[in-house]
């Protein structure tokens, strides 16, 4: 059996309802699978246009062995470009972020302008054709102030998420905001550890006392509706803040890839701090209502986000190995919003920066656990861990699909 029929094969074993078998968690082989049929392939979260501030800024992004540059030309435009370079193939900006005039390769100082084009290359000969090496673009879309990328030749339909997504995060404004805070951790867990863990708040009472004292842990909040209904308290929000013109209600796309909806914090809570008051004083967005609850959006494989009423926090998922998972957290404030004055920084982040030690504790321990032989797939709680499942399926759906023998025999 070929590797891809093995996988396909355990995809079709399944038990319906529970986790996945060890091997998706653990085995090299399904981690190459994952990357070569979903995260080379879907739109990627990127980072916040915040990050990119002015013509010349650039931020790095590593998926797989890929790296990418994105960055600001002086159009205002942002484009992204497979960070390799076009003579002999070294990296060309090697940091995490930055600003730059031309991008220049460190090897050979072969010169690029912000749109690609090879600008100059010292003595290569007068046959040689600056307009056939210029850098490699990678797709890339912006909406409402947050850049994707796409590393497939083809890069699947944006618009459907972009035309969704768009007036759900209209109104808070991400192009007026700047990083007030990132984080960058490493999660010693399979990246589905890490969105299995995100879309349950199973484990919330038990291990998140920092962020229990703002976000529910009622699963109608954290998971996934059946049947379009949500109870009448969540109703009543939806109607409260779509009457005022913030859209709320849920929304999923038909494959269960992204999914919107303003939910509500708990009673009187306004934002993610100790005392559930705003943490920003000069606010990022036009909502309504300080205690507005929170835009939720994920968007597999990459994104999950709070948009507050106050600020708004964008997480970014990377895998790095089989059982290791970047997890980068970025705060954003209004951009005038000045530190010490309109908000402390220390109060702005402690929640989260809590909660993601926890959840980094957590999914290591649900790695521990699921390495050892005896581990065997064990049941979701139908009441608390139904995005888990939703989590599951879309991700057993898109494999199937794409290593289905079908589409093998085509290509
Ligand atoms: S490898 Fe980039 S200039 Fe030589
Ligand atoms: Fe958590």
């Amino acid at each position: 059996m070929t590797a891809d029929a093995t996988t396909l094969d355990l995809l079709s074993r399944r038990k319906s309802g529970h986790s996945l078998q060890q091997a998706f968690y653990t085995d090299p082989t399904i981690y190459a699978q994952d990357l070569e049929n979903i995260w080379y392939r879907e739109w990627l979260f990127a980072t916040p246009l915040a990050a990119l501030p002015k013509t010349g800024s650039y931020v790095t992004q590593k998926v797989g062995p890929y790296r990418v540059v994105i960055v600001r030309g002086p159009d205002g435009s942002v484009r992204a470009f497979h960070n390799t370079c076009r003579h002999r193939g070294s990296v060309i900006c090697k940091a995490a972020s930055g600003t730059v005039a031309k991008l220049v390769c460190p090897y050979h100082q072969w010169t690029y302008e912000l749109d690609g084009r090879l600008l100059w290359a010292r003595d290569m000969g007068s046959d040689f054709d600056p307009s056939a090496h210029g850098l490699k673009p990678v797709h890339c879309r912006e909406v409402s102030g947050l850049i994707y990328i796409c590393l497939a030749d083809e890069a699947p339909d944006f618009d459907a998420f972009a035309k969704m997504a768009e007036p759900y995060l209209a109104v808070h404004d991400l192009r007026d905001s700047k990083i007030a805070h990132q984080s960058t951790i490493i999660e010693n867990g399979n990246w589905k550890l890490v969105w299995e863990n995100n879309r349950e708040c199973y484990h919330c009472a038990g291990n998140h006392p920092s962020l229990c004292r703002t976000y529910p842990e009622d699963p109608t909040i954290t998971g996934v509706s059946q049947d379009g209904t949500f109870p009448p308290t969540v109703e009543a929000h939806f109607a409260r803040l779509e009457g005022a013109g913030a859209p709320s209600r849920f929304q999923m796309s038909d494959d269960g890839q992204y999914r919107l909806a303003r939910m509500p914090l708990l009673d009187g809570a306004e934002s993610y701090t100790m005392n559930g008051k705003i943490a920003v004083q000069k606010r990022l967005g036009r909502i309504p209502f300080l205690d507005a609850g929170t835009l939720l959006k994920f968007h597999y494989p990459t994104t999950w986000n709070h948009f507050l009423s106050d600020h708004s926090i964008t997480f970014r998922v990377t895998p790095i190995s089989p059982t290791e998972t970047e997890v980068q957290t970025t705060w954003l404030v209004h951009k005038d919003a000045v530190e010490g004055v309109d908000y402390d920084l220390e109060n702005l982040t402690t929640v989260w920066e809590h909660t993601n030690d926890e959840d980094r504790q957590v999914v290591e321990d649900n790695q521990q656990g699921i390495n050892s032989p005896a581990y065997e797939p064990g049941p979701y709680s139908a009441s608390h861990e139904d995005g888990v499942n939703q989590f599951v399926d879309w991700y057993c759906a898109t494999m199937s699909k794409r290593l289905a023998p079908t589409r093998m025999a085509a290509e």
